[in-house]
């Protein structure tokens, strides 16, 4: 059997695709804490074959990101074997293809988990891709459409014959959206019968709940998605670490997100876009509520930095009962 060119991701702890919440600055957060392996904001391969220069931005990404994955979303064999041509010569690791997204706009326009309903048609991108790129090329699905139009057990074979080298295998059907649990016993069929290595993904809320769902369902690796946005220090947990932030680590993390982001987004969009993630970072402890609502209405440096000192307080302070 040919070696595995991207065991980074098919047996480790991948920060999994989020549009709109891994941009370059968050994922060289989640590296520097532990992720194995990072992937970019699914970007539109019609976009990219038409080379538009707002989906070209998409596709920058700093030298400490490595190893990193591409991600593509598309309806059209064509657009995929023009964008992997593009983006191959780029420092990628491998180009993933994005069969899950259940967004309607997405749906409507045959891509995402629209190609889960027409498989011969995920199978002909799968092809044109790695016809296209010298790069591995992996697949992200969701178990099905619907309950009623599962994805066949045998879609690591399928999906192996046309010339991928990983699955990934978001425990859901588009219509779950992100609700309910993973169906673990769906995830373990299509791993059992798959020749090749299986992401396991959905759910991964804390390090004992992902390496579980890792290992109920036969999976090699894991994609954490939500789990980690506002607790990238979940990465480290599954390295065998602290999976929370050490004293004044919140604000460090905080800042370092923030001045990297500036980096690339000017003021004031950047204070826009980065109030999503303060108020994920400020969870889970006495007062985040109250330090939330303080949190949306931040627009400049100094105001963050003093709201993530206080958050860091607040967290490692001991309230009484
Ligand atoms: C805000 C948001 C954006 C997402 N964007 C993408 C995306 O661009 N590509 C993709 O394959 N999945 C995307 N997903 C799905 C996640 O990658 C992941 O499959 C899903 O959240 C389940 O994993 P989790 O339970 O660990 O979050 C997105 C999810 C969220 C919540």
């Amino acid at each position: 059997m040919a070696e595995n060119p991207i065991p980074f991701y098919t047996h480790g702890f991948t920060m999994a695709p989020m549009a709109g919440v891994t941009d370059s600055a968050f994922r060289r957060i989640c590296i520097q804490l532990g992720a194995t392996c990072l992937v970019t904001e699914m970007v539109t391969a019609a976009g990219l074959s038409r080379k538009s220069v707002k989906t070209k931005s998409m596709l920058k990404f700093h030298q400490d990101e490595k190893p990193i994955g591409v991600q593509l979303f598309g309806a059209k064999p064509e657009d995929f074997a023009r964008a992997s041509a593009l983006v191959s010569p780029l420092g990628f690791s491998f180009i993933d293809i994005n069969a899950g997204c259940p967004v309607k706009r997405v749906l409507r326009s045959g891509s995402g988990s629209a190609l889960l309903g027409d498989i011969p048609r995920l199978l002909e991108i799968v092809r044109v891709t790695k016809q296209n790129t010298d790069l591995p090329v992996t697949v992200k699905i969701r178990l099905g459409l619907t309950r009623e139009n599962p994805v066949p057990d045998n879609i690591g074979e399928l999906v192996a014959e046309a010339g991928a080298c990983a699955l990934a295998v978001h425990g859901r059907f588009r219509t779950d959206f992100f609700a309910g649990e993973a169906d673990r016993k769906r995830m373990k069929q299509i791993s059992e019968l798959s020749p090749l290595p299986v992401i396991a993904n959905g759910d991964s809320t804390s390090v004992e709940a992902a390496l579980k769902l890792r290992d109920d369902t036969g999976s090699t690796g894991l994609l954490v998605g939500r789990g980690a946005w506002g607790n990238p220090w979940i990465f480290r947990g599954l390295n065998g670490g602290n999976p929370h932030p050490e004293p004044g680590e919140l604000h460090d993390t905080i800042m370092n997100q923030l001045l990297m982001m500036m980096e690339y987004i000017p003021s004031p969009q950047v204070f826009h876009i980065f109030r999503g993630h303060l108020v994920q970072y400020f969870r889970g402890f006495y007062g985040a509520a109250e330090i939330r609502n303080r949190a949306v209405r931040t627009q400049s440096l100094r105001e963050v930095d003093m709201l993530a000192a206080e958050a860091d307080i607040a967290m490692h302070t001991a309230v009484e009962e």
